[in-house]
This record gives structure tokens, sequence and C-alpha cells, in this order.
């Protein structure tokens, strides 16, 4: 469909996607972003990625109840002939925020433009892409936490009222022009909900949570996509890559990618269990989806401390990582997993983590896990 491709024409302020992956923040998250467990695309994957993105909500996996709100809003829009309410999409990386926007344009039968919190540093910015926009287009903007202050405040009124005002000259001789626009949709896209002021956050007619995905779901991931890159596998081999993609469908799509290889080379046609475990423990992505660094944490906690109570950055020294990168990329899906916990004296090895690495809780480690735990940093 015209206009709902990464590839875009791009207007001034806007970005395009498709070669702007780093996005997400700090640099010990775009360093995770070339591992093969890593929830954050680089550029060249998020041109892969435009070819697997579901086109309408049918085709959309999983996230039922997303899906069902959705819907409805849509259908709703469509039958009072205007343009769709703003709608809010929240979750972590690679679950499908940018696949939905897309979806939601296409579902309206409407021309879409994308651009991102970050492209968007002056009010101006935004004032150019809004004024341009026509009646009915949807406007996707991606990571939108990361907007400027003055460009969210001309979005408030967007929003509400579609008319901004143009600030023209400075000082006690400046003037507002008001700007009327058309009708249009904003679809905003967060991985960090809670940094999005109120007033931005209760603008949006509706606003779709994404979770992770449950294994038979991203097996259903895993089933579309392989149809479309013409590959058969058993349903054994859909289930071992399931399992280790960590509740996310672009980390599923990635490893079905690296087994593909795996099979090409190998010679095998139909990749069951035992060819897709081959590969993925080849490239170091274990049964649970832990990768290298997550298990260097793990073995350190478990054979260097005892299965702690350790400082961070103690452990942080012990794998040769930064800090960051220890507590923003390993540590996230590790406490998530229930493998490993924070105390007020520091991380420790849960009994699931003891387990994992196929090894016996000592009863030592058994009252350091018993702790209380706590969220706040240890010191
Ligand atoms: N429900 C789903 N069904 C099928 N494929 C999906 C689904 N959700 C995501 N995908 C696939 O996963 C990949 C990543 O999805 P998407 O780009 O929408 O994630 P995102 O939430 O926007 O991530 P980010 O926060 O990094 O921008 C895409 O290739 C898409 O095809
Ligand atoms: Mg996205």
């Amino acid at each position: 469909m015209a206009g709902t491709d990464d590839a875009a024409p791009l207007l001034p302020g806007q970005i395009n996607l498709a070669g702007s992956g780093s996005g997400h923040g700090g640099s010990a998250a775009g360093r995770g972003a070339g591992e093969l467990a890593a929830p954050i695309a680089e550029p060249e994957e998020r041109e892969l990625e435009a070819a697997l993105r579901p086109k309408n909500l049918d085709d959309f996996v999983g996230q039922e109840r997303v899906r069902k709100q959705l819907s409805l809003v849509l259908a709703a829009s469509k039958i009072r002939g205007r343009s769709a309410d703003h709608v809010l999409m929240s979750g972590p990386p690679g679950l499908g925020k940018t696949t939905l926007a897309m979806i939601v344009a296409a579902e309206m039968n409407a021309p879409l433009r994308i651009s991102s919190g970050p492209a968007i540093q002056h009010a101006g910015d935004l004032a150019a892409i809004l004024s341009s926009l026509t009646e009915g287009e949807v406007l996707f903007l991606d990571e939108i936490h990361r907007m400027s202050r003055p460009a969210e405040e001309m979005l408030y009124m967007a929003m509400e009222d579609f008319r901004v005002d143009i600030i023209v000259g400075k000082g006690a001789g400046a003037t507002a022009i008001p700007l009327e626009l058309p009708s249009f949709t904003l679809v905003g896209a967060t991985t960090r909900a809670g940094l999005l002021p109120g007033p931005l956050r209760d603008r949006f007619g509706f606003t779709g949570h994404l979770e992770f995905y449950s294994v038979g779901e991203l097996e259903l991931v895993l089933r579309r996509s392989a149809g479309m890159l013409d590959l058969k596998l058993t349903s054994a081999g859909f289930s071992e890559i399931a399992g280790r993609s960590r509740g996310t469908p672009r980390i599923a799509n990635r490893l079905l990618r690296r087994v593909r290889d795996w099979a090409l080379v190998h010679g095998v046609e139909t990749i069951d269990a035992r060819t897709a475990s081959a590969a993925l423990d080849m490239y170091e992505v274990d049964v649970r989806g832990l990768d290298r660094l997550d298990r260097s944490v793990l073995e350190a906690l478990v054979n260097k401390f005892n299965g702690g109570p350790v400082g961070l950055s103690t452990l942080a020294i012990a794998v040769g990582e930064e800090t960051e990168t220890v507590e923003t990329v390993a540590e996230p899906f590790l406490v998530r997993e229930g493998l490993l916990g924070r105390t007020p004296r520091g991380r420790i090895a849960l009994p699931a983590a003891w387990e994992h690495l196929g090894l016996k809780m000592p009863g030592n480690a058994v009252a350091a896990a018993m702790l209380p735990f706590d969220d706040e940093l240890d010191p």
C-alpha cells in the first residue's frame, strides 16, 4: 500500500525508520542490539522486519485484548465516518508497536506519515509535519516520550482541537497565527510510558499496553514467518525456537533466520527440534533464551560469590562488563525470569538460576535468597 512502507518519502523533520534503529536511549542498550537475543533491532534488521510485518489485524498474532479493543476503535470510527481516536502503543521493544501503527493506517485505508520524538527537536519541526497532513492521515510518532517540550505543547492543541498556533517574532512583538489542521489520527509509540507527561497521555483516546508473548503465540508468529520465507519446520522445531525467544516476536524472527542459515549450510530440508537446538546452541542462545552475557552473569554470581548477595559494580567487574551493560542489558530479563533478585545488600541468584546451571543450591545461599527484595539499587 502506498505510504505505509518504511521507505516512504520524507519531509523536513522526519526520519527514516528503516535507517534509525538505535534510538532507545542509553549506550548500553545500543551495545546489546548486535546480540542475537537483544530486543532492539539494528538498522539493517529493520529492513528485513518490514517484509515480515503483518499488514492487517487478522494477521497480527496474540495480544488478544489490545487487538479486540483496537479493532473496536477502528470499526466505530469507520461507522462514524471520522478519523479514529488518537492511539498510544506502549511496551518493550520488539513486541509490535510499529507494526500496529502501520496496521491502523492500513485498516483505515489512510495514508501514513512516519516520524519520531528524537527527530522533533523544535516546535517548528512538528508544525512542518502537521501542516502538510491530509484529511484522515495517520501520523505515527515513534519514541514519542523523546519529543522536546515546546513540540509536546504544540501537539496537545493539535490533538485536541486540530489547530496550532504558529508564533511569529520574539518578545513583546511576538504574535500567534492560528493554523487550522485537517483531522488526523496520531499513533504514538513508546517503550517508556511512565516518561510521558500526564496531559499528553490523557489526549489519547486509546492506549494499548503490549505484553510479552506466550510460547504458543510465538509459535504462531514463527509459522507465519516460515511460510513467508518458504521454510519447512516440524511443530517441535517451531516450539524449540519459540521457547528461546524471550517472549518477543522480533527475537523469534531473528532466531528463525539464524536457524535457516544453519539448516542451509548443513543441507537440512525440514527443520526439526534437533536442528533448531543444534543451531541455537551454536549461536549460544540457550533453552530459556539466555545469551552469553546473561549466562556469564549468573555463572559469576553462583561460582564466584556463592549466589550473592554481591554489589552490582563488583558483579560487573567479575564478568568484565560495564555496570550499565549488566544493569540494562542482562538484568531485566534475568529478573523477569525469576533467575536473579535485587536485595538491599546486592544481587542474588535465585533457586531457578542454580537449577538452570545444573547446580545444587547450598544451604547458606538459600538463606541469602530469603532476604527481603528491594527495588532500590544496592550501595
Ligand atoms: N503480533 C505479531 N505478529 C506477527 N509478527 C509480529 C508481531 N509483533 C511483532 N511482530 C514482528 O516483530 C518485528 C518487530 O515488531 P515491531 O517493529 O512492530 O516492534 P516495536 O514494538 O515497534 O519495537 P521497537 O520498540 O524496537 O520499535 C516485526 O518484524 C514484526 O513483523
Ligand atoms: Mg517500533
